[in-house]
């Protein structure tokens, strides 16, 4: 198992350019499923979670190939409907299979999805709006047992804005004869992304980023070249680590549009941004102000995949800032490990107390998932002396080769 190895108090400065978004490679994947022809995603980044995505396609029947930086995805002769858990249980994506599985193969049978443990992550705003579009649903013994019918309606009503159930719900509709209208929908730039994939593919699919989404289904989906947005999270990671260790970067393929939450706060603490076309640049004061409070919330809000980073940069700015995070109901097991580099953090239920430290110290501290691993990472580069950061397989499912592009930098990290 790795781990990160970081001297602290290195300013980072220079230029660095973003990945693709994972959040936007794991649906679209998923989507391949319904597409007979080739699909070449450009720049598809190795993240794990999207290699673990790669694996499930292969296993369902589909082709899945690296050329270069591109992905060549082919489910022409994709017959296999079935996920077991060894599978299904690494990634939350693998719930993504099952809306395109039923469009494309009318049935499936998918094991539970697994993922990052920041919460009870239920599925079933999924599968009440499968019902709902007339799917005969049965959960045994670990397993999702589903079948296309009838639809009772055509208009499917979210309980909550989820990411991955507007997803779900839009592939499934995207082969669905007929109109559908998902109303309460998420408007992630993600969602708006898989959208216009699977429009490259002939889908007719309208509203995606607004809170009802309109699909007319088509007979077939085709094959196409794409290229999906860039990593809004990655992008958010590399703004607060140059904003905690006083650096001055530009961050290329980066959509400031996308970070507009985050870049408000960051003005906030004294930072100053610039936001060009497709590039962001930051310079950070000596010393950060307070944000004063971060509420998470759906897009456009602050996203909660950034949370665990702007408490660590809490933890070194002035005075007191307040986060409260109410998308995910556990989302601060990484604190603990903060506290052991003399951070200065109280939390109760989904609120975060940060009373920010001129120092903080380098500790041997453990990634409790993806972004919890992160801030690690982040208080690592801020902190004095030396951090050493185990379960980095935790980190390299939503950051490409991290340490790299930390190190063109100017921070020294490296990976034991
Ligand atoms: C996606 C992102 C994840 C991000 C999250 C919120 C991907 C692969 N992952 O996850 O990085 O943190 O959006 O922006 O895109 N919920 C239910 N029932 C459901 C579905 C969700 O109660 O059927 C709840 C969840 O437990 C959670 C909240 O809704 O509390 C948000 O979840 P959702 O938007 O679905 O997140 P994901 O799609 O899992």
């Amino acid at each position: 198992m790795a781990k990160f190895f970081i001297n602290g108090k290195n300013r980072l400065c220079g230029e660095v350019e973003m990945d693709t978004a994972k959040n936007a490679l794991l649906p679209i994947l998923a989507g391949c499923i319904m597409v007979e022809g080739k699909v070449t995603l450009e720049k598809a980044t190795a993240y794990t979670d999207v290699e673990a995505m790669c694996d499930i396609l292969r296993a369902l029947g589909g082709v899945a190939q690296r050329k270069g930086d591109d992905l060549e995805i082919d489910c022409s002769s994709l017959d296999k409907c079935e996920l077991s858990h060894e599978l299904a249980s690494p990634v939350r994506s693998s719930i993504f299979t099952l809306g395109p599985l039923l469009a494309r193969l009318g049935k499936a049978k998918v094991a539970y999805p697994g993922g990052c443990d920041i919460g009870l992550r239920p599925i079933d705003i999924h599968l009440s709006s499968l019902r709902q579009l007339g799917c005969k649903i049965v959960e045994k013994n670990g397993y999702i047992y589903a079948e296309k019918g009838k639809p009772l309606t055509r208009e499917v009503f979210l309980s909550f804005q989820s990411v991955g159930a507007t997803e779900n719900i839009m592939m499934f509709c995207a082969l669905l004869p007929g109109e559908s209208k998902i109303y309460n929908s998420a408007k992630e730039p993600e969602i708006v992304d898989l959208a216009r994939f699977l429009s490259c593919c002939g889908a007719k699919i309208e509203g995606a980023g607004t809170d009802v989404i309109t699909i007319i289904g088509v007979e077939r989906l085709e094959g196409c070249r794409y290229r999906a947005i860039s990593d809004r999270i990655e992008c958010g990671t590399f703004l607060i680590a140059a904003a905690m260790t006083g650096g001055e970067v530009k961050l290329e393929n980066a959509v400031s549009k996308h970070n507009s939450a985050l870049i408000e706060k960051l003005k906030t603490c004294g930072c100053l941004i610039k936001e060009g076309d497709n590039e962001i640049f930051l310079s950070a004061p000596k010393r950060l102000e307070s944000f004063v409070d971060v509420e998470t919330a759906v897009y456009p809000g602050f996203p909660t995949d950034l949370q665990p980073q702007i408490v660590a940069l809490a933890s070194i700015a002035k005075g007191c800032s307040l986060v409260f995070e109410n998308v995910f109901e556990n989302r601060f097991n990484y604190v603990g490990e903060l506290l052991k580099m003399g951070c200065d953090i109280r939390f109760k239920s989904s609120i975060c107390i940060i009373r920010g430290k001129d120092k903080i110290f380098g500790a041997d501290v453990v990634s409790t998932d993806l972004r919890g691993g992160a801030a690690l990472v982040l208080a690592g580069l801020a902190c004095e002396g030396y951090t050493t950061i185990s379960r980095v397989e935790f980190v390299d499912r939503g950051y490409f080769h991290l340490e790299d592009k930390l190190v063109q930098l100017g921070a020294d990290i490296k990976r034991i």
